[in-house]
């Protein structure tokens, strides 16, 4: 446990951090790309020889489409009924995430599915699978460019592995699939230095709210999940915690009508405690 005042200068710093963004002069620093260094890869390179091509039939999907629904149906749900999602439904919530629309020039800069400031894109998408037809539960990265997955690994006792990574929320590890994103900072930093980590930060929440939209639109549960142990995510994928690290995850899984009474659960202390 941290003693108080080493949390209060903890907060003095996140909050300077966050501060330095406005205060420092554009002009007083100058970035890699100005200084003419090679832009790092749009995306990181396949991890494995071998990689599945995921459906694009989305038409087949059976799509709530109305966006006023969608937005008034989108909440956070932490109670899931176990059941497999299809490849199909798996593979339209990684387009809708991460999906590549569009390259500019050769190789400048990729166009997605969800706006990123200076289109850097600097996520990558990992998943824990565990009950998706037709895929092995275990570790996946995703492949953008060719929308394709890879299996990196199965993945022992994972219910524990999923709860462990996610500071024990145990309800997480009834999840069909649990979406860790990783940020690789010089994919940014690049061309933004020091400010990159503002549209960073940023852009992890267009992530989440594209997968609260698809998740709504298929009739399934997400909830977002910042609350993870990063060192313990990062070492689920193999990341190295400098150049590539954990920085936002949420959990997918099936719903019904008949649990969402056992959502109110997690928010029972409010009433007991009069909040
Ligand atoms: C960035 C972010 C992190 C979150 N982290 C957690 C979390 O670790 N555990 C959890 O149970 N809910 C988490 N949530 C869900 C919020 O508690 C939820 O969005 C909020 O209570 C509002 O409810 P709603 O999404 O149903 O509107 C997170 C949401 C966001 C956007």
């Amino acid at each position: 446990m941290l003693d108080p005042e080493t949390q209060k200068n903890l907060i003095a710093r996140g909050r300077e951090f966050m501060k330095h963004f406005s205060e420092t002069p554009y002009d007083a620093f100058e970035s890699d790309q100005d200084r003419k260094l090679p832009q790092p890869p749009l995306v990181k390179a396949p991890m494995r020889v071998k990689a599945l091509t995921l459906p694009r039939k989305f038409e087949d999907l059976d799509l709530r489409q109305n966006l006023f629904t969608l937005l008034i149906e989108r909440k956070s749900s932490r109670v899931y009924t176990q059941e497999p999602i299809s490849l199909l439904e798996l593979s339209f919530l990684l387009w809708a995430t991460q999906g590549i629309l569009d390259v500019r020039g050769r190789a400048y800069a990729t166009l997605r599915t969800v706006p990123s400031g200076g289109a850097r894109h600097a996520f990558e998408t990992y998943l824990i699978v565990q009950h998706t037809k037709g895929l092995e539960p275990g570790a996946y990265h995703y492949l953008p460019m060719r929308h394709q997955l890879e299996f990196l690994h199965p993945v022992e006792d994972l219910p524990s592995a999923v709860t462990n990574s996610l500071m024990g929320q145990s309800w997480a590890a009834k999840a069909s699939v649990i979406f860790y994103w990783s940020f690789v900072p010089y994919r940014c930093e690049w061309r933004y230095g020091i400010w990159a980590h503002r549209p960073a930060l940023i852009d992890a929440g267009h992530v989440g709210q594209n997968l609260y939209l698809a998740c709504t639109a298929l009739g399934l549960g997400t909830c977002a999940i910042a609350a993870f142990d990063t060192a313990l995510c990062d070492a689920l994928f193999g990341l190295d915690g400098e150049e590539e690290f954990i920085v936002y995850t949420s959990a997918v899984g099936t719903i019904s009508a008949a649990n969402q009474k056992f959502e109110k659960v997690f928010y029972q202390f409010v009433e007991d405690e009069g909040l």
